[in-house]
């Protein structure tokens, strides 16, 4: 199979000596929604599942690039802050490609899943008071290191790798779409969707730019509310983060994309995250369900038209945070029941 890096050289930065490395990220699926189409009247709602990447998250994308260039400058270690999916990803490039991988993360409420990859591939897991924004700014002030790379999206080749997200949008639907729903941390995802949909268009690949829809948990919108939040408070733990890295580009993005940037409780999250496993058989993170929540607020406050077209970035799998099953208060959930023989089997299956 063709490399990221290979596929995409002519529209990333990377130059003949950058390492073609590959863990097979990229070319994930384009999924028709039948739930738009058959509840809500959108034919045209598309999910991009990013949580098909080797690690489980789109942060695969811009890490091969990140550790590609790393390497190619003959770097020993990398590093990052995270709240668990960039220091998943990380510590599988990093295991792989034998640099040593330092991976920051939040003292507290890193599901267990993704600690586990960190853990398994031999990164060394270092946790740090307070909030991911605590780790970020000690990352940070380690940018200029020679001896470390810092693999955060402050690092502009995770966003090179990035961009390769909207390239494959394109191509699958022969243009760019009109709206692009995805949830907001640190704010390089955004922005780097709106490079790859920018470079497209400037070289006449599609017709024209989606605007860009980026929604943040209420408990954790520093963009929105433009002001930082001090002890960022959401159950979607991945963009639990009160002060984005990205703040300026994400706000860049959105602007130029004549887009908005909003926000979603954790209630909504909670029933789009379910919708989503139930009625489309998409299980993913409850942080990336925040876009899916922020599509059906626009579809209830009617801000879009039916026929537009529409993609919902699924950005990490809900195998990465599944304690949340047991504690939400999931509509359709039903206690496990417990069944000693056969005619106890075929009474409960009369019953369905
Ligand atoms: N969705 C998931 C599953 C994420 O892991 C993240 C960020 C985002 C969305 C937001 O993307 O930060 O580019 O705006 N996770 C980072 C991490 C912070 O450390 O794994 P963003």
């Amino acid at each position: 199979m063709q490399s990221l890096l290979e596929k995409f050289k002519d529209f990333i930065d990377i130059s003949p000596n950058t390492p073609r490395i590959s863990l097979g990220e990229g070319d994930t699926p384009l999924v028709w929604s039948r739930m738009f189409d058959q509840k809500y009247g959108f034919p045209n709602v598309y999910f991009k599942l990013e949580s098909c990447n080797p690690t489980g998250s789109f942060k695969d994308r811009g890490m091969v690039v990140a550790v590609a260039k790393a390497l190619e400058k003959k770097a020993k270690v990398i590093i990052c802050s995270s709240t668990g999916n960039t220091s998943a990803s990380a510590s599988a490039y990093g295991g792989r490609y034998g640099l040593k991988t330092v991976v920051l993360i939040p003292s507290t409420d890193v599901p267990i899943s993704k600690l586990a990859q960190s853990i398994i591939c031999g990164a060394h897991v270092v946790r740090i008071s307070g909030s991911f924004d605590n780790a970020m700014a000690m990352v940070k002030a380690l940018e200029d290191s020679s001896v470390l790379t810092v693999v955060n999206s402050i690092n502009t080749d995770r966003i090179e790798g990035q961009k390769t997200a909207a390239f494959e949008i394109v191509d699958d639907l022969g243009d760019a779409p009109d709206y692009v729903c995805l949830p907001v941390g640190n704010g390089g995802n955004i922005y780097a969707y709106w490079r790859g949909f920018h470079d497209f268009a400037l070289k006449a690949v599609s017709s024209k730019q989606p605007k860009l829809m980026g929604f943040q948990a209420s408990g954790s919108a520093p963009i929105v509310d433009q002001e930082r939040v001090l002890s960022p408070k959401t159950i979607a733990s991945a963009i639990r983060i009160g002060n984005p890295a990205n703040w300026e580009k994400a706000v860049m993005a959105v602007r130029e994309s004549n887009g908005l940037i909003s926000k979603v409780t954790d209630r909504e999250i909670i029933d789009a995250w379910q919708m989503l496993a139930s009625q489309e058989g998409i299980f993913c993170e409850p942080s990336s369900a925040a876009g899916v929540a922020g599509l059906l607020k626009l579809i209830h406050n009617q801000q879009l038209s039916a026929q537009q077209s529409i993609v919902c970035i699924i950005t990490g799998t809900g195998l990465k945070d599944v304690s949340l099953v047991e504690q939400s208060d999931i509509q359709s959930s039903k206690p496990f029941q417990v069944i000693n023989d056969l005619s106890e089997l075929q009474v409960f299956l009369r019953k369905l």
